[in-house]
């Protein structure tokens, strides 16, 4: 049975790539979730799949290096998937050090405890062993060409603490691959969405800002680019790469779904409002008064868009959840779970709230 070793599984993208897998593989695989449970682990995320024998978690920091090594000394691992990292970029903003200690220092402790466990002693690596690093389309910065896009060749050109902790951490990878051989990928992908995300980010802030009645906080002119992926299409393209992909390459992961800030925050209004019964209290808050425009990011990228012709030429990897579909699947999902909002909200998250959004 192939055992998987997933950093940052208790997180939006991870828990949905452990969900994933497992409806994929059942029983044919086991997974091991390290994760530190950080602000943005959240072990309700996998409460359905606690119960599993083939699912394991140990709460453990990426950067400490003696917990990670006796995972692997303790287990036969042949998948890494790394996930965990510190991912909010308004959080590098003001606090820049964990984003370097997590994303850099973690992803280097990841990468020699994997080295030291599969490496043979004439140096090469035992069979069928490999390890993901999961990034981030930031790391390519930001592009003012409008008919541009982010091809795996493109200079790396990162602008917020997060995006260069991000580029530091894919380019020690790299330098595993170059300089041992080091049998790994790095994919690179664009915004994703969906269910268990951590409403500091754009989709679940606005789907819990409008059914409280709170302001819409919209950056700048909101008219910023993002590249929308459903995160399940995500977790599809990571599988596909580390089963099908040539290892040594950076595969981007992207599905051609460019839209405005502004154009986001107006369609979960309307979708809001075509979702919530006539009758739900909810209801009344919910409209475009909430949009309140507020003081900028600092070093706000204006446009990031992927081109995926990599991973669909050579592995027929696509997006099988349009945004239209995508997103009304996510707003019913939040509508319901309210409770697990409601969870998040109530702890340390208003006091986050308040600090990042108080004087905007
Ligand atoms: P997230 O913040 O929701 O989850 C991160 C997880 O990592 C949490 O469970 C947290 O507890 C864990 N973690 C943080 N520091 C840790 C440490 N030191 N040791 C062990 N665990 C730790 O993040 P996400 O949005 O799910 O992103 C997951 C990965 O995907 C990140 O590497 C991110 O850079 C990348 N990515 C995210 C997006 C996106 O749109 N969210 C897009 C492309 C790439
Ligand atoms: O592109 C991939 C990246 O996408 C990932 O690597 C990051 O981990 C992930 O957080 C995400 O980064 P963004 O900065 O693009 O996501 P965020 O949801 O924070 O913001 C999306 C856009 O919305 C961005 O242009 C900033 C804007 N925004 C965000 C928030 C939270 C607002 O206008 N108002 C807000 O309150």
């Amino acid at each position: 049975m192939r055992t998987y070793l997933v950093t940052g599984g208790a997180g939006f993208i991870g828990s949905n790539y452990i969900h994933y897998m497992f409806e994929k593989y059942g029983d044919e695989i086991r997974i091991i979730n390290v994760d530190a449970l950080t602000y943005a682990g959240n072990p309700e995320n996998l409460k359905d799949i606690e119960g599993r024998d083939n699912y394991t978690f140990i709460k453990a920091d990426i950067t400490d290096r003696e917990a990670i090594e006796d995972i692997f000394d303790k287990n036969d691992i042949d998948r890494v998937v790394h996930f965990a990292a510190e991912s909010h970029v308004d959080r590098s903003i003001t606090d820049p050090e964990v984003f370097v200690k997590t994303n850099v220092l973690g992803t280097l402790v990841m990468l020699n405890a994997a080295k030291k466990a599969w490496e043979n002693p004439d140096g090469s690596f035992k069979e069928g062993k490999k390890f993901l690093h999961v990034s981030t389309d930031e790391v390519y910065g930001s592009l003012s060409d409008p008919d541009d896009y982010f091809y795996e060749t493109t200079p790396y050109d990162p602008h917020s603490p997060y995006s260069a902790s991000k580029a530091s951490s894919d380019f020690i990878v790299k330098a595993y691959m170059d300089t041992y051989r080091f049998p790994a990928n790095i994919t690179n992908c664009s915004n994703n969405y969906g269910p268990y995300q951590f409403p500091e980010k754009l989709i679940p802030l606005m789907i819990n800002n409008a059914l409280s009645g709170r302001d819409l906080p919209v950056y700048g002119d909101g008219k910023n680019v993002r590249d929308w992926l459903y995160v399940e299409d995500h977790a599809k393209g990571i599988d596909m790469v580390q089963e099908k992909g040539r290892l040594f390459e950076t595969y981007n992961i992207g599905g051609h779904n460019e839209k405005q800030n502004i154009e986001i925050v107006n369609i979960i209004i309307e979708t809001l409002l075509e979702l919530l019964p006539a009758d739900d209290p909810r209801r009344k808050n919910v409209g475009t008064h909430l949009i309140k425009y507020v003081t900028d990011r600092k070093g706000h990228d204006r446009r990031y868009a992927i081109a995926p012709d990599k991973i669909k030429s050579e592995l027929g990897w696509e997006p099988e959840t349009m945004f239209a579909q995508g997103i009304k699947k996510t707003i019913k999902w939040y509508l319901e779970h309210e409770e697990w909002m409601q969870n998040i909200v109530n702890g340390d998250y208003m006091n986050y709230y308040d600090k990042m959004y108080g004087d905007r």
